[in-house]
């Protein structure tokens, strides 16, 4: 198993492990050297993908605060939970249906706090989160690039690290993902620094994770 860009993470051929006794995804455990890892697939997380693909430190810590947009039945969420033990994670989704199982999994988890509530609606939970270290963003939708500036303007400190994970086809499905890409960094420039951005490809078709910071 090699190291990766962030503690705790580490790789073994297309597959991410967390060192974890935990299963909350049905997981098959991978025993090395007497202790047992977790499986984190970069095939169904953003974040992986973007670890797998190299993507820089991004200041996790144990006691980390993280605001998640996204989060949808826990998945990456699962994994940033173990990641930082005395940390904190509001994990925000609109879905009612994945919240169930977001809710099912804090319940386990205790620094997970599950908001349902639309992440274009800040003013909603701006009184139920407090600062965080890191913003991480992973929806769907067309006007995703508005949502993530609408959040960080609002949440972002100029230390917090910011993660979004950029869906070309649903921002528009008829330019060429590079296109689309190009448009989003325009769209993040005059508001963002120390920008960064790899491709989730293999892992993810047509999807950028983009790493950035509040100027
Ligand atoms: C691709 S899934 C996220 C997967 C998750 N990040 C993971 O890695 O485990 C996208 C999620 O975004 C949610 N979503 C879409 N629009 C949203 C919005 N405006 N506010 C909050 N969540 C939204 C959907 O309900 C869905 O659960």
């Amino acid at each position: 198993m090699k190291k990766t860009s962030v503690p705790g993470v580490l790789r073994k051929g297309p597959m991410l492990y967390i060192k974890s006794e935990a299963t909350p995804f049905n997981e098959r455990l991978y025993k090395w050297q007497g202790e047992l890892y977790r499986p984190w697939d970069p095939t169904r997380s953003k974040i992986a993908a973007g670890i797998m693909n190299g993507i820089q430190d991004f200041n996790l810590k144990k006691d980390s605060i993280i605001l998640y947009l996204g989060a949808s039945h826990g998945y990456t969420v699962s994994f940033l939970s173990e990641l930082v033990p005395k940390g904190l994670i509001f994990a925000v989704d609109l879905g009612e249906v994945v919240m169930r199982d977001l809710y099912l999994l804090a319940e386990d988890a205790t620094n997970i706090v599950p908001i349902l509530e639309s992440a274009n609606h800040t003013n909603n939970y701006a009184t139920s989160i407090c600062t965080p270290d890191i913003i991480i963003q992973d929806i769907a939708q067309k006007n995703q690039a508005t949502i993530f500036l609408k959040n960080i303007k609002r949440f972002a400190t100029t230390d917090t690290v910011c993660l979004f994970s950029v869906k070309c086809a649903s921002i528009d499905v008829t330019k060429k993902p590079k296109e689309v890409k190009d448009m989003v960094l325009q769209e993040l420039k005059p508001f963002c620094k120390n920008i960064v951005c790899k491709t989730l490809s293999p892992w993810e078709k047509d999807h950028f994770l983009i790493q950035c910071q509040l100027k």
